[in-house]
């Protein structure tokens, strides 16, 4: 991993940093345990994901085996909080569901999309924060 000084930061979570790596990738930096656990779920539910589902997941390239950092894919554009992309939202969550993966934080009690955590990415929304999923454990 070369050194991230002189990266620009792109953006800041509670957990995590966020580093203009590349001109296509993203450094996730962990600030604190929490930044580590959304991290290694990030990491966890990208690999658990069916393959035709990791297109609505951000893009993992790499990361560090202590889950301090991340590699992601960059996205420019966020999805607009219109009704269209609340319903095809929805839609994806229902299939992550049906893969037994919960997803948490991108959908705000109002029912609107939350800001910063959902891309847009060749017509296609793309869930660029989801180190809050859960994975549902078969008995
Ligand atoms: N793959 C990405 N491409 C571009 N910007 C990103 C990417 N991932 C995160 N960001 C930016 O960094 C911010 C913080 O990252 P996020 O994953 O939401 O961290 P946290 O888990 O701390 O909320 C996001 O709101 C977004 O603006
Ligand atoms: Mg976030």
């Amino acid at each position: 991993m070369s050194n991230i000084k002189g990266k620009r930061k792109l953006g800041k979570g509670h957990y995590r940093q966020v580093f203009n790596f590349s001109n296509t990738s993203v450094l996730k930096l962990a600030v604190s345990k929490k930044g580590i656990r959304s991290n290694r779920n990030e990491v966890k539910v990208y690999k658990h994901a069916r393959k035709k589902n990791r297109k609505y997941l951000g893009k993992i390239k790499k990361y560090g085996k202590n889950y301090t950092w991340i590699l992601m894919k960059k996205y420019r554009s966020r999805a607009k909080n219109t009704e269209a992309n609340q319903i095809r939202l929805k839609r994806i969550i229902k299939k992550l569901r049906r893969n037994n993966i919960k997803p948490m934080d991108i959908v705000a009690r109002n029912g609107k999309i939350k800001r910063g955590n959902v891309a847009i990415y060749k017509k296609r929304l793309v869930i660029i924060d989801y180190g809050k999923f859960k994975i549902r454990k078969k008995k």
